[in-house]
């Protein structure tokens, strides 16, 4: 079955749903507040039963009621996001589920921190990580000992920084178990060998020193435990972790050079330092592997660690999707050399792009049964890709994105559990079991394991709520993505399309063939062979697909975005052929004016359910070309009597 995306699965653009939504709403809003009631029936009211009547009610009430319709009429500012004729960023309508399950659980104020503070909403919050597990082919049996793991974040950025945390603690434990050398364990020779353990050998060995511990007397399991917490390179610090084992240095993280500003932010966080987040080049908007591989190289023969490779599944600029699975056989390959390193994908923009690839029973579909559905989505390299994210250590996803869910809700997940004990914190206060409970007892004492502590239970309901009604297989969720996908066809034809009517006037190219549903659009003058020109065209056309708040929301017929192509990111090869598609002049690149040291496109993300209406027959992308052809034409005209003038 494939799910029709005008079931009730939004508000919809027009508010369609919005009888449904207020039904579920004052159902859930009168249900709570029974459920209050009948806490302690035999308690009166503690607000007199004839407050509402006291003038100081009455002018409370006034005062509210003012601001809130004040901040009503300021929201209507807002960007309109739910709009087809929105395609600016990473923002859509919202999944009803989702909507009226955080409605739902609002009044109820559940602190996902732990279970005390949640009992219930912090279960669902293990419970969507173990749906996402499930959609990334992570092992999602909690009875297992490497099933998967995942929690909520504030969103992306939050999720790759605890990426970089587990990826620390598990890399840097081995050395600090070395130094206080319990026996029998089988430890490594050296502090090198024992920081470039493969991810999965380091948790071995974290499994082998619990069970050893296990099996010691209560005093010396203490005093073993807080000799190994004393030795930590989260107890000492870098610096002195570093001074105590000379042979390491910081160690690097690897990213693809348009890799998302939140990785420059968390090295800056742990203290690894900006300088040690190494930008890999790329080929066509996703990491060069030969690239990633000569690096790794001259870091083995220098002995300069690697904590990890990242691995952007759907880039935030172009919505490329690296090849995971050269990634992670290049893990495998250099950990035999002796060079080893987690791979993290970061998938906060594309995670959800999975769901189209797997079948019901969680199996990955073939790539013949996956392109029937398309043009030629996906290519065999993004097949490739998905099949071996099952493979990476961590990723980063973010159902506050192409999960259509309320903002608040990102998502880490490690591919085994047994990792996080590594992050455990205690505060005997809030949290009260040990690690010796089953999954669920563990990890309720979320507080414990994350960056946050207090944390809103209401976003892992709507997240939880969401994959229950929308199974994220292809048969369910996928029909999402599925869409997403077509209406980026549909953008591709709509473009070369108008890239043929406008051919005598305006250059139209796709500087990139996206992976996904993020499709750039390079704009130049026909005759213009300047860079500075070009971009100040394309500026001035992407002022009128800007949110502007100070005018009245009608005003804009479309949103878009923009980005730049920079040169150094791009290399020499990709930016010349960009520039020669476009006829611009390689010397006014660069050329020591403003603007000209990158190409400046527009930014199209088609994730709106509702671009391609069928009920009424109207391509909001058609329309959107025919809009863009008169507003260039409009800025030529103008730019022509100014000339004239
Ligand atoms: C690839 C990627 N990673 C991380 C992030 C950061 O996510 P957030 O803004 O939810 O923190 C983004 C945001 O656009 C992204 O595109």
């Amino acid at each position: 079955m494939s799910l029709p995306v005008d079931a009730p699965c939004f508000l919809g653009p027009y508010g369609e749903n919005d009888t449904l939504l207020e039904k579920l709403v004052v159902e859930f809003l009168r249900d709570h507040v029974y459920w209050r009631r009948n806490v302690h029936p035999e308690d009166p009211p503690a607000i007199a039963t004839d407050a509402a009547t006291t003038p100081a009610y009455r002018e409370f009430e006034a005062r509210m009621r003012r601001e809130l319709h004040s901040l009503s009429a300021a929201l209507k500012r807002s960007v309109p996001f739910h709009s087809p004729r929105y395609i600016g960023h990473m923002v859509s309508d919202l999944l009803l589920p989702g909507l009226a399950a955080q409605f739902l659980a609002l009044p109820y104020n559940p602190n996902n921190v732990s279970y005390d503070a949640a009992p219930v909403t912090i279960d669902l919050e293990i419970k969507a990580g173990l749906q996402l597990a499930r959609m990334f082919g992570y092992v999602d049996d909690p009875a297992r000992p490497d099933c998967a793991f995942g929690h909520l974040t504030s969103g992306g950025t939050l999720a790759n920084l605890q990426g970089l945390r587990l990826t620390l603690a598990t890399k840097a434990f081995p050395v600090a178990l070395r130094a206080i050398a319990p026996p029998g364990l089988g430890l490594p020779d050296d502090d090198w060998a024992a920081f470039n353990l493969r991810p999965a050998d380091a948790i071995g060995l974290l499994d082998r020193w619990n069970a050893w511990l296990a099996a010691q007397a209560p005093a010396d399991r203490r005093r073993w435990r807080k000799a190994f917490a004393t030795a930590r390179l989260e107890h000492l610090g870098l610096h002195a972790f570093l001074e105590r084992h000379p042979t390491l240095g910081t160690p690097r993280v690897l990213a693809p050079v348009t890799a998302h500003y939140s990785w420059s932010k968390g090295m800056k966080m742990l203290g690894l330092g900006r300088a040690q987040l190494e930008l890999v080049p790329e080929r066509g908007m996703r990491i060069d592997v030969d690239a990633l591989e000569e690096r790794l190289a001259g870091h083995l023969a220098r002995r300069e660690p690697v904590l990890m490779a990242v691995g952007v599944f759907g880039g935030t600029e172009f919505g490329t999707i690296d090849p995971i699975d050269a990634l992670v056989d290049a893990r495998e390959r250099w950990a035999t050399r002796g060079l080893g390193f987690a791979v993290h994908v970061d998938a906060a923009w594309g995670g959800y792009l999975a769901t189209l690839f797997r079948e019901a029973n969680g199996a990955l579909r073939p790539l013949d049964a996956l392109r029937e559905e398309f043009q030629d989505f996906p290519s065999p390299g993004v097949h490739a890709a998905v099949g071996a994210l099952a493979r990476a250590d961590s990723i980063t996803v973010d159902p506050h994105k192409l999960g259509y869910l309320p903002y608040g809700a990102g998502a880490f997940l490690c591919r085994d559990q047994r990792a996080m004990a590594l992050l455990a914190e205690d505060a005997d206060y809030v949290f009260s079991a040990r690690e010796d409970g089953d999954y669920f007892q563990r990890f309720r004492q979320l507080g414990r394991f994350i960056p946050e502590g207090s944390k809103p239970g209401a976003a892992a309901a709507a997240v939880y709520v969401t994959h229950r009604v929308l199974p994220l297989d292809h048969g369910n969720f996928g029909a999402l993505p599925r869409e997403s996908i077509r209406a980026t066809e549909a953008f591709r034809t709509a473009a070369a399309r108008f890239a043929a009517r406008v051919e005598g006037w305006l250059g139209c190219r796709l500087p990139f063939e996206p992976d996904s549903n993020l499709v750039c659009l390079a704009l130049n003058p026909a005759g213009n062979t300047d860079v500075a020109t070009m971009n100040r065209f394309v500026r001035a056309l992407h002022a009128s697909l800007s949110h502007d708040p100070t005018l009245p929301v009608q005003s804009r017929e479309f949103y878009g975005s923009m980005t730049t192509l920079r040169p150094e990111l791009l290399g020499p090869e990709e930016t010349a052929r960009v520039m020669a598609s476009l006829g611009l002049d390689p010397a006014t690149l660069d050329a020591g004016g403003e603007e000209d040291d990158r190409l400046v496109v527009l930014r199209h993300t088609l994730m709106n359910p509702f671009l391609l209406d069928a009920t009424n027959g109207i391509n909001y992308l058609e329309a959107y070309f025919d809009y863009l052809g008169r507003r260039a034409g409009d800025l030529l005209a103008r730019a022509a009597t100014g000339a004239a003038a």
